[in-house]
């Protein structure tokens, strides 16, 4: 297993070498194709340098979204965006978008980014490589004087770990009541998008409309081990999951532990315990790839000699079929109810968010496809069990994603890793997109 010091080294070793910076993308089709340099080295220097903001001692990132280290994260991306001469603009919602005109304006722009924000004892890799990839993409194309038909935009969206509210602002999909949910900083969504510069109260106006954008393309980690175990340098996504999450509260009865008997008590935390047992196998009960987690839990007043009264835990359910995900809910729904009758338990469940499922564009797919191919890159389709802010984008135009290798599959964990070369390879295949998303 890699670890940190093998992280650092890794790039050392790619910073030292010109072995990475040889890496070229194809400027596809035409009288004028030809190899075009895009600057590995510099894009793995840019990501050793944003993993400070919000290091963790284990060797990953704590940046949740709306957090001081996601704030500091967030100017040093713009000021990587004022070099690759993308002037940054922060949108009312708290994107962060960069602008680099076609030379036919008239089309709708070709939009790539990803997101910069981290889970809680996060990695370095997640929403960064494909972030940091986009703004090379642009430095390179400015470098070397490539001019696009299509404008460009490279989009760092905010908050995608809390339930991708950056994006879904844009796609429309957020909803008024979304605003007063607490996000991982502490702050109130609503709190938090004026902190890092946007206007809470004016975020309806970001969205776009269904065909505002040409095509819609994000790199990523893979975060599961499909492509290592295979031996393929790129994943070309068929359709990300769709991701529902409630917030749950179980009541019982708050009680002294030393002098209600066993038999007399209305516990939440019991209720709790089972329900957590309850889920998992609710969700494997039936064939497929569905998952479900309860992944937070905590009990009130929370003390070893009280019996707890209220318990509040978080219920995450994903799958590429909504239906399936709304009919796991109910079942789990009517389990739930069996399990509070047992001990005078009641259980309350509060949406949170909902990310809908989406398939990537064909042909999109086939153009990630043929580049991939041209640079001579091993790959094959997966789907991503991991939301992202393309399935925002996908109600808004074609989309696509790219994967690169996570070592060991193991993501949202300070663990998380991808080689340099890897890195390197998903970032050409970016930009080799880009442009030929760009001649279609
Ligand atoms: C985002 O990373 C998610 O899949 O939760
Ligand atoms: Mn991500
Ligand atoms: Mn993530």
């Amino acid at each position: 297993m890699m670890n940190r010091r093998d992280f650092t080294g890794t790039l050392a070793g790619a910073l030292a070498g010109t072995a990475f910076s040889g890496f070229s993308a194809f400027v596809p089709e035409g009288r004028h194709a030809r190899r075009l340099a895009l600057n590995a080295a510099r894009l793995n220097a840019h990501l050793k340098e944003l993993s400070a903001f919000g290091a963790n001692p284990q060797g990953g990132v704590s940046r949740v979204a709306y957090s001081d280290f996601d704030r500091a994260g967030r100017t040093y991306v713009m000021e990587l965006m004022r070099a690759a001469g993308l002037e940054p603009r922060v949108d009312f919602a708290g994107n962060i978008w960069g602008a680099r005109p076609g030379t036919a304006p008239s089309l709708k722009p070709i939009v790539f980014g990803s997101h910069v924000d981290s889970v809680p004892e996060g990695g370095n890799f997640d929403g960064t490589v494909g972030s940091l990839s986009a703004i090379e993409v642009a430095q390179s194309l400015a470098e070397q004087r490539i001019r696009t038909r299509h404008p460009l935009e490279v989009v760092i969206w905010a908050n995608e770990e809390g339930g991708l509210y950056g994006s879904r602002a844009v796609s429309g999909q957020l909803t008024a009541p979304e605003l007063a949910n607490k996000a991982w900083s502490g702050k109130t969504i609503d709190d938090g998008v004026a902190f890092i510069g946007g206007t809470p109260a004016r975020i309806a106006e970001v969205r776009r409309q269904p065909g505002d954008i040409a095509t819609y393309l994000e790199l990523h980690i893979e975060q599961g081990g499909n492509l290592e175990r295979e031996g393929l340098n790129i994943g070309v996504v068929e359709g990300i999951v769709g991701i529902k999450q409630w917030e749950v509260t179980i009541a019982g009865f708050q009680n002294h532990a030393g002098t209600t008997p066993m038999d007399r008590r209305q516990d939440a935390l019991l209720s709790a315990a089972r329900f957590v047992e309850m889920v998992n196998r609710v969700v494997r009960a039936e064939p497929g790839r569905q998952v479900g987690t309860v992944g937070r839990i905590q009990a009130f007043p929370g003390a070893p000699n009280v019996i707890p009264g209220r318990v509040v835990c978080s219920l995450e359910l994903r799958d590429l079929d909504a239906a399936k995900i709304d009919r796991l809910y109910a079942a789990i729904e009517g389990e739930a109810r069996k399990i509070g009758e047992l001990n005078g338990t009641t259980f309350e469940y509060r949406s949170l968010h909902e990310n809908v499922p989406a398939p990537s564009d064909p042909a999109v797919r086939a153009i990630i496809d043929q580049v991939t191919k041209d640079l001579g890159y091993t790959a094959r389709h997966m789907p991503s069990g991991a939301g992202h802010d393309a399935q925002a984008m996908a109600q808004l135009g074609p989309m696509g994603m790219i994967f690169i290798p996570s070592i060991g599959g193991i993501s949202h964990s300070p663990k998380e890793f991808s080689t340099a070369e890897d890195i390197a390879r998903g970032a050409n295949v970016l930009m080799s997109a880009v442009l030929l998303a760009d001649k279609r």
